[in-house]
């Protein structure tokens, strides 16, 4: 793992994009691996920005999100994929049959399942996954539990998280009971983990993560694993370092 921590959240999020932008002007067709919520919007921003000084083009790039709501259709206002249009879809060159992620519609849950694995099976190993970590540990909606899965599939949410959640929608009842995520083992076959967190609440469940044991029951902490893991903390976050 290697730690960068910034003081301020804009040097976080510039130091993070730089890092993506790399890997794609070295490869112009590679394979991205993207998450959603709060913690990644600045990284998308400095993204966009690259790309308006024609700094890098998404041109070739394929994505690959992590995961979507079950239930919500792509127009759906709170689908991810609603939420990756609004920060980086809509604002660069990337074709829209590159783009790829779990179809929230689906009404065969399980077939989706099958068709996105397959799709990644295909891709191989993403050039570099960009993740975060829920307050309860999970990466992407791999959720806490007694074991992992390896392959996409069908999770249910638990309630913290859709308590958590639930700030991106009307009302807690919105907020769907399942999710369809991509399996931790693609994630860690990635060439490359771009790993960010923010804000003094990430800092506990980061302890957990990165200064404890791996358990599934952490799943966040099954990142140590990898040989290529780039973490960007702001100082908040990274106070776990420095407590006892
Ligand atoms: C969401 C997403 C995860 C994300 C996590 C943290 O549920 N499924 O991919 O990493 O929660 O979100 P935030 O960055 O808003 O703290």
């Amino acid at each position: 793992m290697n730690l960068n921590i910034f003081e301020f959240e804009e040097e976080l999020d510039i130091a993070a994009a730089n890092d993506v932008v790399k890997v794609i002007n070295e490869n112009p067709n590679a394979a991205l691996g993207l998450a959603t919520g709060e913690t990644p919007i600045g990284l998308y921003q400095k993204l966009v920005q690259a790309y308006e000084n024609e700094q890098v083009s998404f041109k070739r790039v394929t994505t690959y999100n992590i995961d979507e709501y079950a239930g919500l259709g792509k127009a759906h206002p709170q689908s991810f994929y609603s939420f990756m249009k609004t920060h980086l879809f809509a604002k660069v060159d990337l074709p829209e049959g590159q783009i790829h992620i779990p179809n929230g519609a689906a009404l065969d849950l399980e077939g989706e399942v099958e068709r996105y694995e397959a799709l990644l099976k295909q891709a191989g190993q993403l050039d570099v996954q960009i993740l975060s970590i829920g307050l309860n540990g999970h990466i992407g909606f791999n959720e806490p539990g007694r074991t992992l899965h390896a392959e996409t599939h069908v999770v249910p949410l638990t309630e913290e998280t859709r308590q958590v959640n639930s700030k991106s929608f009307p009302s807690l009842p919105d907020v769907p009971k399942q999710a369809i995520t991509m399996g931790i083992g693609t994630m860690i076959k990635a060439k490359k983990i771009v790993f960010i967190a923010k804000g003094e609440a990430k800092a506990a469940i980061l302890k957990q993560a990165f200064k404890g044991p791996i358990n599934p029951l952490v799943p966040g902490s099954l990142l140590q694993l990898h040989p290529n893991l780039e973490v960007y903390l702001d100082v908040k976050a990274a106070k776990f370092l420095y407590e006892g």
